[in-house]
């Protein structure tokens, strides 16, 4: 087994899931206000695996905002969605909570598809931390995918294609689906479109990505529509290769904490198909603005960016 300690004084054990992303990581309690070399590891581990894991961190909501606050500054829990009464920075992903957005019958299925945290954004968070509070026995496995090395597996000729095209991310109803008043109302009062570089670099590691959130991104800029659909279900189908990926089984307890500069995520459907609930609450950290191959940053066509959470009252 795979099993790396570091550093020395964090008492930190990595333990690596795949070939190319996820991490459990065990040794801390992040219950507890981490040291510096806590930190130090578990930032390292983050940026080397994309998305790390904790199990029987059965935090509070105050625990989880305090866990998350020694990593980043915290978004309000949704741009669009809001959050959890009482805990601005938190946001409650429930089993129900899409199927609640749409109406008709294909709408009773939520809409789950690929995506990475809000890029219709033009500062899409930099971090999310999803903490598992009510678990199925079975089914609800989340599935992340590693956008960097998704880059680096494309051909060359493709690459230096990508690298020079920018997009269009939205908050939108899924094709063929229509939204509940109270979804189109809240998606209208708070639009967000923003274009984004296919490519991203990365902040912190200057790794090139492959940022294409295939459940905002919709049309390449300057290409024709037919040429955008068909590159960007290349792209999709590329992105979500099994070999990038990395799927994790939740228990009571357990928290993933991921890196939207470099990954894209999955949340299940099979759960739908079980008479079983299942409950987990999110923060995000405030993110930086993306910037491309070509050193253009992104821009917001509508919306503000998404800002800290700090400044609001907690109620
Ligand atoms: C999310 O998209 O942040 C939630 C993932 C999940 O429900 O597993």
């Amino acid at each position: 087994m795979n099993t790396a300690v570091v550093p020395e004084e964090a008492q930190i054990v990595v333990r690596p899931l795949s070939a190319h992303i996820g991490a459990e990581i065990s040794g801390v309690d992040l219950s507890r206000p981490l040291t510096q070399a806590q930190i130090k590891a578990i930032r390292g581990a983050l940026l080397e695996w994309r998305v790390i894991f904790f199990r029987e961190q059965f935090l509070s909501h105050e625990q989880h905002v305090a866990f998350s606050a020694q990593f980043g500054e915290l978004t309000v829990g949704h741009p669009v969605f809001g959050h959890v009464e009482g805990h601005p920075q938190i946001y409650s992903i429930s089993k129900f909570r899409k199927a609640t957005r749409f109406e008709g019958e294909p709408l009773l299925r939520p809409w789950t598809g690929w995506h990475t945290d809000v890029t219709a954004a033009v500062n899409p968070p930099f971090a999310s931390i999803l903490r598992g509070v009510t678990i199925p026995p079975f089914g609800g496995d989340t599935q992340w995918t590693n956008l960097v090395v998704a880059y680096e597996k494309l051909s060359a000729p493709l690459r230096a294609f990508v690298d020079g095209l920018r997009g269009v991310h939205r908050f939108a109803a899924p094709q063929g689906a229509r939204g509940t008043d109270a979804f189109d109302k809240a998606v209208k009062d708070q639009t967000l479109v923003s274009e984004h570089p296919l490519v991203r670099v990365h902040p912190e590691t200057g790794e090139r990505a492959l940022y294409v959130s295939p459940g905002f991104l919709k049309e390449v800029v300057g290409l024709a529509p037919r040429e955008s659909q068909v590159l960007l279900e290349l792209l999709w189908e590329h992105v979500t290769r099994s070999d990038f990926t990395v799927r994790f089984k939740w228990e009571p307890g357990s928290v993933a904490f991921w890196d939207n500069r470099s990954t894209a995520h999955l949340a299940p459907t099979d759960i739908f198909d079980l008479d079983v609930d299942r409950q987990l609450y999110r923060t995000t950290l405030v993110g930086d603005v993306p910037v491309g191959v070509d050193g253009r940053p992104s821009v917001a066509l509508q919306g503000s960016p998404v800002g800290a959470a700090a400044a609001m009252a907690l109620n």
